[in-house]
């Protein structure tokens, strides 16, 4: 017979499980990670003695994670899309980019974002080949929080198009439509041209589709632009610019709104406004980036 008074593994009962688990994990080198994984156990046993998961329960949420891997694909992140609907992914941007010191707050990155996007040089178009919709000139500056600017910034950008596709979602769009990086001038500015995006439900066709069902929830983001804005010696900004007139400003899917993120959208008739060559009616926007010193990194694309 093992000696049970000695530390052992072998479990007692309920309440002795943790501390088992905890010390079983003792050894790990990684301070971080034996903090991180430490905090899981403690926090998700917690959660357990809270909520008493019957077996059947405990079976249902496994397999339902089962499901979320299984419906990854190389174009489809639905782990990204998990995180997004359950607040996770915004509430590590909100500790981690908080708008608090100027800078400009940061967004979710979101499972759409790829690698590799075409450059372009400061006022090119975004769109690859035609695209219906309106047309939208974007302008702006990167600077610090010295209100310096910022010169040589990559500002990419991505977005949906005005039916509310990306183009890896959209086979009638071209590969990297609607996706492009530039580099500020030497007083930090940018501007491009693109169409205005329209909103669009997440997707729904895994198991992130069964639960919003089951909670009654629309799959909806108001329409936005997405941005990741590196730089030499700051902190990289992932964020996401939103249509002031946007339907579901106040009911995004995924929790990404805040109201500094909100960009005016102007409407402007053909004939009129900064671009009086325009033969029909577009949209302009200015919204400028206060990046933050720091380290660059370089986000992981969730999708090939
Ligand atoms: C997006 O904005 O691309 C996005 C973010 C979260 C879930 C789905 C899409
Ligand atoms: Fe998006």
């Amino acid at each position: 017979m093992p000696d049970v008074t000695k530390r052992s593994s072998i479990v007692t009962d309920a309440e002795s499980v943790t501390q088992i688990v905890l010390a079983a994990m003792s050894n790990t080198d990684n301070p971080r990670l034996k903090e991180i994984v430490g905090a899981l156990v403690e926090h998700g046993h917690a959660f357990l003695k809270q909520i008493r998961l019957t077996d059947e329960e405990f079976e249902q949420g496994l397999d339902f994670v089962r499901q979320v891997g299984l419906t990854c694909t190389d174009s489809h992140n639905e782990v990204v899309l998990l995180a997004d609907v359950l607040g996770f992914s915004t509430l590590v941007k909100a500790l981690n980019n908080s708008a608090h010191d100027d800078r400009t707050g940061g967004a979710l990155l979101g499972p759409f974002y790829r690698g590799g996007s075409p450059r372009y040089e400061l006022g090119e178009s975004l769109v690859q080949g035609h695209a219906p919709g309106s047309p939208l000139f974007v302008h702006g500056q990167v600077r610090n929080i010295r209100h310096e600017p910022v010169r040589n910034a990559m500002v990419d950008v991505w977005q949906a198009s005005p039916v509310g596709l990306y183009e890896n979602q959209d086979p009638e769009q071209p590969e990297m439509n609607l996706r492009g990086h530039f580099f500020t001038d030497e007083n930090g500015a940018f501007h491009f041209r693109s169409v205005r995006p329209a909103g669009y439900p997440v997707p729904t066709h895994g198991p992130v589709g069964v639960l919003l069902r089951e909670q009654n929830r629309h799959p909806y983001r108001p329409a936005h632009l997405h941005f990741v804005v590196i730089a030499e010696g700051y902190s990289t900004l992932i964020s996401q610019i939103f249509a002031d007139d946007a339907e579901y400003l106040d009911s995004d899917v995924v929790f990404g709104v805040t109201r500094d993120l909100v960009g005016r959208f102007e409407r402007h008739e053909a004939g009129t406004g900064p671009r009086p060559d325009m033969n029909e009616a577009y949209y302009t926007l200015e919204y400028d980036f206060v990046l933050a010193e720091g380290v660059p990194t370089y986000p992981t694309p969730p999708i090939k």
